[in-house]
């Protein structure tokens, strides 16, 4: 469904992407696991559109994404939803405000059937009687679920998340994790997870793809992932930090 092909960007001198190849099956869930800093929210904008490579593209479906004009792109963005990293809800504007925004700009949906749909979208993220609240008044956990809500409203096939479980504790971060599963299973979307969280990982990943140095080192299944021997896939998976694995392994970078 998504293919990303030899991906190059640059920030001035900083090098983030370079070469990324990786292809995203349709009705799966892909994580894209990496260390901080790797590129993997500036993948993630590139796969969205919101970001323009050096060189590469993004197939979205057979067609390059990163050629079109800003009007052709809003067709193809409507395939697709990113719960941004940190929910990015506005304070300003209630909750239905929130999740009903997508809907008053893309569609011609009246204000009752918009008012419908929120509701709707809310509960099926586990959410109720919250539509006149403000987001400050919400839980990170909660918030995060608003964001999944807003995604989800106008019934995208893709659905990109950035960090959904980080900032939250073990109990949240686990039920945003059977969210993403059950709204994977009810919806029959296409999903992307980054994390770098491997619980995150192992609950909802049919495919991981592992962001290393600009390039994808590893893609596999969970299970392909926790057997690796590669020692900086292993390095990675065990959380050891990389100094310190210099220092006990050193013939291995
Ligand atoms: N708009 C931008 N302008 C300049 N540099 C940027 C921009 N966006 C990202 N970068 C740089 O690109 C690199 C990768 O950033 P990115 O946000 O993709 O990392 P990440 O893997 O998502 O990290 P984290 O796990 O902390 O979210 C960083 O060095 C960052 O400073
Ligand atoms: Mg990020």
């Amino acid at each position: 469904m998504i293919e990303v092909k030899d991906l190059y960007k640059d920030f001035e001198d900083n090098t983030v992407l370079q070469g990324v190849n990786l292809k995203i099956g349709k009705g799966h869930t892909t994580a894209i696991i990496g260390g901080s800093g790797s590129g993997k929210s500036v993948l993630l904008k590139h796969i969205m559109g919101l970001m323009k490579p050096d060189s590469g593209c993004v197939f979205l479906e057979g067609e390059c994404v990163t050629d079109l004009s800003y009007h052709e792109l809003s067709t193809i963005r409507k395939k697709m939803a990113m719960v941004f990293q940190g929910a990015a809800l506005f304070d300003s504007m209630t909750i239905a405000q929130n999740v009903g925004i997508g809907l008053h700009r893309h569609t011609k949906m009246s204000k009752r059937e918009i008012a419908e749909r929120v509701t709707h979208c809310l509960s099926l993220v586990g959410l109720n009687n919250i539509e006149q609240l403000s987001p400050a008044e919400l839980s990170g956990g909660m918030k995060k679920r608003v964001a999944i809500a807003r995604a989800i409203a106008l019934k995208p096939q893709i659905l990109l998340y950035d960090e959904p479980t980080t900032g939250l504790d073990p109990i949240r971060a686990n039920s945003i994790n059977d969210l993403i599963v059950r709204l994977q299973n009810k919806l029959d979307v296409t999903s992307v997870v980054v994390t770098h969280d491997m619980n995150s990982v192992e609950k909802v990943a049919d495919i991981v793809a592992f962001l290393y140095h600009g390039r994808i080192h590893f893609e596999g299944t969970v299970e392909e992932l926790e057997n690796s021997d590669d020692q900086i896939v292993r390095n990675f998976v065990e959380g050891i930090d990389e100094i310190d694995a210099v220092q006990h392994n050193p013939g291995a970078f």
